[in-house]
């Protein structure tokens, strides 16, 4: 659907929810033109990203937030890594070894989640799907193949759980 921002039309959007349900929630998880995006409100701020971590396809729905170098970022729960929210930029902390006493701090690896823009029509969210055309590690994550292996382990874990 087309939404009117600013009165232009803005590109193909996906309608998300209510805003009022969407801040109740925090968290959405919507598939849509071929991807699993998660919407997350957090401090009166909404944010929208591939629902899939660039590190190695976990689910970030129940990441935790935190802030980093004044940055906030969500922490993948499989292996930690921070993404930040606004961007998808990855984040590191290491010591620069060109330091004589090097403390640990810091660095970016550049962006690695492909984030998407939110937008408030009206009381009601969309998304708009990023139109960076460079390839963008979450991409990985978000192709049929790897849809239909996450749907295996998901069968292979129903019946594990049965057994038990
Ligand atoms: S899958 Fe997210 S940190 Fe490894």
């Amino acid at each position: 659907m087309s939404v009117v921002q600013n009165g232009e039309e803005a590109p193909t959007s996906y309608f998300i929810g209510k805003k009022e349900d969407i801040i109740k929630a925090k968290r959405v998880l919507k598939f849509m033109n071929g991807r699993d995006v998660l919407v997350i409100y957090h401090e009166g701020k909404f944010y929208a990203m591939d629902a899939h971590c660039y590190h190695a396809g976990s689910s970030l729905e129940n990441g935790d937030i935190e802030e980093i170098n004044y940055k906030l970022c969500i922490v993948c729960p499989s292996h930690k890594y921070k993404i930040t929210l606004a961007e998808g930029e990855g984040l590191y902390k290491a010591r620069d070894p060109k330091e004589k006493n090097p403390t640990p701090c810091w660095f970016s690896k550049g962006i690695k989640q492909r984030v998407h823009t939110v937008l408030e029509v009206d009381g009601d969210i969309y998304v708009r799907m990023s139109e960076e055309r460079g390839w963008i590690e979450s991409d990985y994550y978000q192709s049929e193949k790897q849809r239909q292996e996450r749907q295996k382990c998901a069968e292979i874990c129903a019946v594990d759980e049965g057994e038990s």
